[in-house]
């Protein structure tokens, strides 16, 4: 459970600080439904660009915005992409949320909301005394340094030092610090000791995304409730919701499928890893580039016990579909041998390197479970290749010029060649097996307690169940803190 203790002087502080600078703070149930945001916060936003930072922009940490990089208000289904059968090969639906909509281009403002929010609220987290210290492999911290920004807070981003350009320039701009650690992206334990020398000045606070449950809370929330909408909204005459799958970094959008699991008792949830980098599949480990993934541990925040299948990705396949989709001959491929309209191309590049994983995890669960057309299978796409400019330009440079034979060529052993290889449907010990992997990270080295881990595998009730129902409790806390700033009723 989140701990909700109220700090009173630290609380009055982040309400001073709110109040000059004009900080109203959203509730998960306006995440959840943005017709619940008042009149005159639209009004604003109408006026603010989706990565500008501005307060309001606190609202648009939601799946429902409109897919404008200015003044979007708001839409009743989440943006997605439905990946044609002529894409993919099989005949299921697959459908995947954009998270390109959300500010800093990824939904991982969300989950750093999620995490930073408890505690800003009940002020454990000083605004006027701590820095909010985001360690991650990129995106989380670009959430956490962009919201404390919104929030007037300091913060410190740490990542490893190969992650793309794109991360580091952006960062630069927003966060007070940014900290390179060594290695790539399945080099988190140099992420988790950066932290514990930092831990050493009281001033640091650290929102670890693999251990903060607010990162689960926001997912189930948030994500689940927009899937499970996509899937309303979508859905044809017979359509069963039987499949999730999710590429694991610190799982926290994971928990959206223990949200799907309760909504559509028969679906399976799937984790995703990088198969050069396969922790879940065979307690394995390696560097890989599919950016935001796999690090070598099993999070502390992933709820294994209701993981149901474990998809291993070569990253080979995402990097050069990320080719396919992102360049002009590539596009000239599906334009004129696949027929795709130009809304769809247009729309392959909403998916990044992990959510082009994620997309090629439903494919290989559809052939598995050998799915057919009234199978829809969700995903997400948490970033965008707008994140990934500089990857397709190194790729050009390392495989030279690209041609619509090089298309064809990527599309059928990338896309349409996949198989049921590196796959595995968890068992209860495969399961627990899993699950016992926690033990080392977090009991060994990072100082969490036996009995912690073993609540999360004997009593669901009184972990994850308890840690989903606290949206409704931290909702109550925002509420009193946007009373107390007054700025609401000032609107
Ligand atoms: C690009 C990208 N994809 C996927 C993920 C994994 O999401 P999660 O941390 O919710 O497992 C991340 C996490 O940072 C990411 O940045």
């Amino acid at each position: 459970m989140i701990d909700l203790t109220i700090n009173k002087t630290g609380l009055e502080h982040n309400i001073q600080k709110a109040k000059e600078n004009n900080i109203i703070i959203p509730t998960f149930a306006q995440m959840q439904n943005p017709e619940l945001i008042p009149g005159k916060i639209l009004d604003r936003l109408q006026k603010a660009g989706l990565w500008d930072v501005d307060p309001v922009n606190l609202f648009r940490i939601t799946w429902l915005n409109e897919a404008k990089e200015q003044g979007g208000l708001f839409q009743k289904v989440p943006n997605y992409v439905e990946i044609p059968s002529a894409l993919s090969g099989v005949p299921c639906r697959i459908i995947a949320m954009a998270g390109k909509w959300f500010p800093t281009g990824c939904h991982k403002v969300g989950a750093s909301f999620g995490c930073l929010a408890p505690r800003l609220v009940t002020g454990q987290f000083d605004t006027t005394y701590h820095h909010a210290v985001w360690p991650s492999t990129g995106n989380y911290c670009r959430g956490g340094a962009f919201n404390s920004k919104l929030l007037a807070c300091d913060s410190v981003a740490i990542l490893p030092q190969d992650m793309s350009r794109e991360r580091f320039e952006w960062l630069q701009s927003i966060a007070g610090q940014v900290i390179a650690t060594p290695g790539c992206e399945s080099n988190v334990k140099e992420i988790f000791d950066k932290t514990w020398e930092l831990k050493k000045d009281p001033t640091m606070m650290i929102f670890n995304q693999f251990s903060e449950m607010g990162n689960p809370l926001w997912h189930y929330n948030v994500t689940g409730t927009a899937l499970a909408t996509l899937f309303e909204a979508v859905k044809k005459p017979g359509d069963q919701f039987v499949g999730a799958c999710f590429t694991s970094g610190s799982a926290g959008t994971m928990s959206a499928g223990d949200l799907l699991k309760e909504r559509y008792p028969h679906l399976k949830l799937a984790v995703g890893e990088a198969l050069q980098c396969p922790t879940i599949l065979d307690n394995g480990f390696g560097g890989h580039r599919i950016e935001g993934i796999g690090d070598k541990h099993i999070p502390w925040v992933h709820n294994v016990k209701n993981t149901d299948m474990v998809i291993d990705i070569d990253d080979e396949d995402s990097q050069r579909l990320l080719r396919l989709f992102n360049t002009t001959e590539g596009q000239q491929y599906l334009r004129e041998e696949l027929h795709l309209e130009e809304e769809m191309i247009e729309k392959l590049t909403w998916l990044g390197i992990s959510g082009i994983a994620n997309v090629l995890c439903c494919i290989k669960m559809a052939k598995y479970y050998e799915l057919g057309e009234h199978d829809v299978v969700g995903t997400v796409l948490t970033d965008s290749a707008v994140m990934y400019q500089s990857r397709t330009r190194e790729l050009s440079e390392m495989y030279g010029e690209y041609t619509p034979v090089e298309a064809a060529k990527d599309h059928a052993l990338h896309m349409l060649g996949l198989k049921t290889d590196h796959m595995l449907e968890l068992t209860y010990p495969e399961r627990k097996r899993v699950h016992n992997l926690k033990y080392y990270t977090w009991v060994e080295q990072q100082g969490m307690s036996v009995e912690d881990l073993n609540a999360q595998w004997y009593d669901t009730e009184h972990t994850w169940d308890a840690v989903h129902a606290q949206a409704k409790e931290l909702d109550a806390l925002i509420d009193a803190f946007n009373e107390e700033t007054g700025l609401l009723k000032s609107l």
